[in-house]
Formats: C-alpha cells, structure tokens, sequence
C-alpha cells in the first residue's frame, strides 16, 4: 500500500469567521476546514472511511464495493482512496443510464473503479440483509460499504475530530449539514457534554431522519438537533438565493462552498442568528464536510455556478497536498 496518503495523520484547519451580525450578538464564529483535508479524500468522506477500510488495509479483505448516486461524493471519494492506497474499488450506481458526461464517474473510472450501474428498483434493496448477504457471497473479498459510508465504523472516524480540538475552549454549538446522518451521529458521538450538536437537513420532508440519528447514537445525554426548514427546495435542489449565498461566502470569506450541503449550511446557520438561537457569548462551530466535486454537477445545470467553479479549483491550496 502506497505510504504517501497516510489516513491516521490527516487533519483540517480551524478558522475563525468574521460575521457582523454575530459579533453585534456576542458571538464567536469558527469553521473546521474538512473540505482542506485532502483533495481527493476530503470531509465527511475522509472522516467516514477512516476506519471503515481497515479490513482492507490489514490484509482481511482485497477491495471496497460500495453504492451510490452517479453524481455521489461517496463514490468519488472511495474510488480515489482506492487509487492512492492501491486497492480494488467497485461502485454499483443507481439508475442504468449514466451519461458520459459525469465528472464524477469519469474521474472514478480513471481511477479504476469497476461501475455497475443498476436500475432505480433494484437500488432500492441496497439496505434488504438478503440482498446485502448475496452481493457478499458474489463478492466475498469486498468490504461491503453502504451508501454515503454510513457504517458504524463511520462514526468513530467522525468523532475523532474532536480530538483534534483538545487545545481550544469547547464550542458550545456544533452545526453540520445532514444527508444520511452518519456524520451527525459521529459528531454527537465526539462532542464534548455541554455542546449542542445541530444537523442542518439537506432534504425536503425528512423527519425520519432523527429516528435514524437516534438509533445510531443510542440512548445519549448529549443535546442534538435536527433542522428540517433549510433544505431550499429539497436533495441537489438549488434556488437564486443558494447560489447568490455560494458566491458571498467565496468572496467575503475565501471559503468554497457548493449548493448541495454546505451551502445549505451556512443558510441554516444565518438564519439561526437572526432568529436569535444563540445566547451572547456562545462559540459556534460550522464542520465545511467537502464534497466540491460536487459543485460540477450542479454548474451544468446552473451556469451561474460555472465562474464559482472555476475561481475555486484554481485558488484553494490543501495543507496536506502532495508534491
Ligand atoms: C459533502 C457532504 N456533506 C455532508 C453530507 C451528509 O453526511 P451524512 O450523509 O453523513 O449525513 C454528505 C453526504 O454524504 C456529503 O457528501
């Protein structure tokens, strides 16, 4: 396996953001930079597959076959890590008709990812035991990933990032975006008691969502919450006002952001302030959980996006990037 990606030593940044209206409030404002982990493995992505390819990597089992939609920043990521350590990837995709055009499939299959595309209903059983026990037995040398890596392995990865805010005073608000959960569930798992984790949703009529971040945190003392009135329209739905939003936070703050989650973020968290959420003196944390790539998909469909895209791939720099 390659040494120069090595997944314990990774970490991101943490900066402070300058918001008028928070500072009038008494607030202290920070970002945790997931999205500069990497640039290929990046986020929740890097955080969810931290330990979820372990049994890859000693040796139990020889490659990673996992789901995902065909514009997923699941697939993408765990086709480059595939790609960096050296190991076999195998992405089954939702819908039989995939465009040539995909930027996320064509960098996953020039990274060597094996693509099954399969059609809507049988993607819809990727979560049945039957299925998942004869895909096992068709591949029985495959770590078998779920869609979005939301495996209990992912919640570890995702609570490890508080580890690496041991030098700074606790935050007393945590806010992320949510897809799956798994991130969220991570974040309550690692926080520290007195903060209050915040899951921005990113879909429209969600609501079971909390039950699934419930069962996957178990009984906890912890406070959480899950937002469900920021989802701008519903999943990869981006209105003039998320894209005015994505353009502001990368000129007023040098932060790249695109409309499927992290903007959706940053929405709920502005409109947080103004509602008065937060109590004068308050630290709050926003987790920036990546996904870029993503922002290509959606500058197709929104040339509005396209001047975003590209001022973003050519100025962010990555700490940690390779020479
Ligand atoms: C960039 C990004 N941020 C946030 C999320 C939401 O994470 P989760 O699915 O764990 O709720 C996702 C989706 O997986 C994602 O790709």
């Amino acid at each position: 396996m390659s040494s120069k990606f090595n997944t314990l030593l990774l970490s991101s940044p943490l900066q402070k953001l300058t918001y008028s209206l928070a500072e009038q409030s008494g607030l202290e404002v920070w970002i945790k930079r997931d999205d500069l982990i990497h640039p290929l493995v990046s986020g929740n992505k890097f955080r969810k597959l931290k330990y979820a390819i372990e049994p890859i990597l000693n040796g139990e089992k020889k490659e990673l076959l996992t789901f995902g939609g065909a514009f997923s920043n699941h697939i993408h990521a765990c086709a480059a890590l595939g790609h960096l350590l050296g190991f076999a990837t195998h992405g089954i995709i939702r819908g039989l008709y995939l465009s040539d055009d995909n930027p996320t499939l064509n960098d996953a299959k020039h990274w060597g990812m094996a693509i099954t595309p399969i059609s809507k209903q049988e993607y819809a059983k990727r979560e049945d035991v039957d299925y998942i026990a004869s895909l096992q037995n068709q591949y029985p040398h495959a770590r078998l990933l779920p869609e979005g890596g939301t495996a209990p392995s992912a919640l570890q990865g995702v609570a490890d990032l508080f580890l690496e805010l041991q030098d700074h005073p606790p935050f007393d608000h945590v806010i992320c975006p949510v897809g799956s959960g798994g991130t969220m569930a991570g974040l309550i798992q690692g926080a520290p008691i007195q903060t209050k984790v915040h899951g921005i949703c990113v879909l429209k009529s969600a609501k079971y969502l909390t039950e699934k971040v419930q069962q996957l945190v178990g009984s906890t003392e912890k406070s959480w919450q899950i937002w469900h009135e920021f989802h701008h329209g519903g999943y990869a739905k981006c209105d003039e006002a998320l894209i005015q939003l994505c353009h502001r936070i990368w000129q007023k703050m040098n932060i790249p952001v695109e409309p499927i989650y992290s903007a959706k973020m940053f929405s709920g968290f502005e409109q947080m302030l103004h509602q008065g959420v937060f109590r004068k003196g308050q630290r709050i944390l926003l987790i920036h959980t990546g996904g870029m790539q993503g922002l290509r998909g959606m500058a197709k469909r929104n040339p509005d996006l396209e001047t975003l895209l590209s001022a973003v791939y050519s100025e962010t720099t990555y700490p940690h990037q390779e020479n």
